[in-house]
């Protein structure tokens, strides 16, 4: 799927002062296209990514996945087109803490009714080193361990469009490769990836390097 950010802003009010996080920004990201957004803390990225990923309204500017405008649907069917064709990996997981590692994965399929979900979070468990923790509550696993567990969540319903905020945050160096050549091969089978991060070296797996500073956005 195409995701296209035209012109997009993102303003927070705060204590009389206005934040531009995003400002004025313009995407485009094509089917197999792996992308990342790299800066420093600060500069916007997660805001660039919920207003991607249809859980945060634009200030003003137009975001389209596929020509289909989240902001332009009710709140129901953008949840529903949310849960059937993207992936969020949260910076801080969001993992429900009193399910263990295999029922946060197959949860995403609460929401989008993928068959088969058992079975799938079997391959994503095996794929992410989590087999031996399947039966770990969220909350007595080690932070690279939730993180990857999100990113076995965000890929149970095999959606079109990844978004990853910081995948690589709390991982050695293994697993990071581990889950950014699972990003790469995402975009290999036509899926689009967008991953921000500050991680300079994560971002080189991209196609396309986009930086962020300030809110705007400029190609590398
Ligand atoms: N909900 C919010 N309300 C007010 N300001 C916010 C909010 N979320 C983020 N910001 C501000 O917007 C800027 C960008 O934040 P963020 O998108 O989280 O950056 P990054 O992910 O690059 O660290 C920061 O200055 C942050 O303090
Ligand atoms: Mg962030």
């Amino acid at each position: 799927m195409t995701l296209k950010l035209e012109n997009v802003t993102k303003s927070y009010r705060k204590a009389g002062v206005d934040i531009d996080a995003v400002d004025t920004v313009s995407l485009s990201i094509q089917p197999g296209e792996f992308a990342s957004v790299t800066g420093a803390s600060g500069c916007g990225k997660t805001t660039l990514l919920l207003l991607v990923g249809g859980l945060l309204h634009p200030s003003s500017g137009t975001v389209s996945i596929c020509d289909i405008e989240p902001y332009g649907l009710s709140s129901n069917k953008r949840a529903r087109f949310r849960a059937e064709h993207i992936g969020f990996v949260f910076q801080q997981f969001c993992l429900i803490p009193y399910l263990d590692v295999r029922e946060n994965i197959v949860s995403a399929a609460l929401a989008a009714r993928h068959p088969n979900a058992e079975l799938r979070a079997e391959e994503l468990m095996e794929q992410f080193n989590l087999s031996d923790r399947a039966k770990h509550l969220a909350e007595e696993l080690s932070t690279g361990e939730r993180q990857r567990t999100a990113l076995a969540r965000a890929m149970l319903n095999k959606p079109k469009v990844l978004l990853a905020d910081e995948p690589t945050g709390n991982l050695d160096d293994a697993n990071a490769e581990v889950v950014l050549k699972a990003l790469a091969g995402f975009a290999g089978n036509g899926g689009s990836v967008l991953l921000v991060t500050h991680d300079a070296r994560a971002a080189g797996y991209a196609d396309t390097t986009h930086r962020m500073q300030g809110g705007k956005l400029s190609v590398d």
